[in-house]
């Protein structure tokens, strides 16, 4: 039987380009965004609509999966924000959005789709190297720092709840150039293609369980 992964954030980005990779080692791909609509064609291709913020829309993308009846191999929480990544200083707004995506929403889609992960299975937070407390020296972009720490919590709270049942990590894609940050696509050093080949590279690997990975340095990173 195929291999099955679920991509969430698929419709751009990192997701985009990982959801194609994985397509071409032959996964079955369900790719998600808030429309519903995701920019690829394929046969093994499923896209699907999903507000991680909204209860509604993770119980209704639930439902769909229970009624497909596939065990799922990997999950990959991508999908995220940043809206206060060039600022210096925290606000209100910025908070609220980045928690209610990057932590709130993983953390509720994965609780509620968790048991249709197979035994054996992986699960893979796209976090970021900004969210390393024993590594910061900045002092902006301090939500998104911080929903990154609170992520990493979040894969090793799994991590001592799996072992030996999933395999967990936490995964920085490396600087990107895609919309997550208003001058990522000028300035960032890697194309989503090369990230999303880095990160096929490590979920290839046999890697260790509840690791913090560096995908673009291949290297651990310290939490
Ligand atoms: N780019 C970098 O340099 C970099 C570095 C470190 C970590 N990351 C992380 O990599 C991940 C992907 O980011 P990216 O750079 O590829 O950004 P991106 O191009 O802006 O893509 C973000 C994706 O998240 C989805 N999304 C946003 N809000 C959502 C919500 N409420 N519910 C469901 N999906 C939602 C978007 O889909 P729709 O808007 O279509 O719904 C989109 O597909 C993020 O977790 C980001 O923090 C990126």
């Amino acid at each position: 039987m195929k291999k099955s992964a679920i991509v969430t954030g698929a419709s751009k980005g990192i997701g985009w380009a990982l959801s194609k990779v994985l397509l071409e080692y032959d996964f079955e791909v369900i790719g998600t965004s808030r429309s519903g609509d995701v920019p690829i064609e394929h046969h093994q291709f499923h896209p699907m609509q999903l507000d991680v913020t909204n209860r509604e829309s993770i119980k209704d993308f639930t439902d769909s999966l229970k009624a497909l009846g596939k065990p799922i191999d990997l999950l990959v929480n991508n999908a995220g924000v940043g809206p206060d990544l060039r600022s210096p200083l925290p606000d209100e707004i910025s908070f609220e959005q980045t928690f209610n995506v990057n932590v709130k929403g993983v953390v509720m889609l994965t609780e509620s789709i968790i048991e249709m992960v197979k035994k054996g299975g992986m699960i893979i937070n796209v976090s970021s190297k900004m969210g390393s407390v024993s590594n910061c020296q900045r002092s902006g972009a301090t939500a998104y720092r911080m929903s990154k720490s609170a992520l990493n919590m979040y894969t090793k709270i799994l991590t001592n709840r799996y072992n030996g049942i999933y395999k967990i990590a936490s995964i920085h894609p490396g600087w990107v150039k895609t919309t997550v940050a208003p001058d990522n696509i000028e300035h960032a050093t890697l194309t989503p293609e090369e990230s999303a080949a880095k990160m096929m590279d490590f979920i290839l690997s046999d890697f260790k369980h509840g690791v913090y990975w560096d995908a673009e340095t291949n290297q651990e990173l310290e939490w």
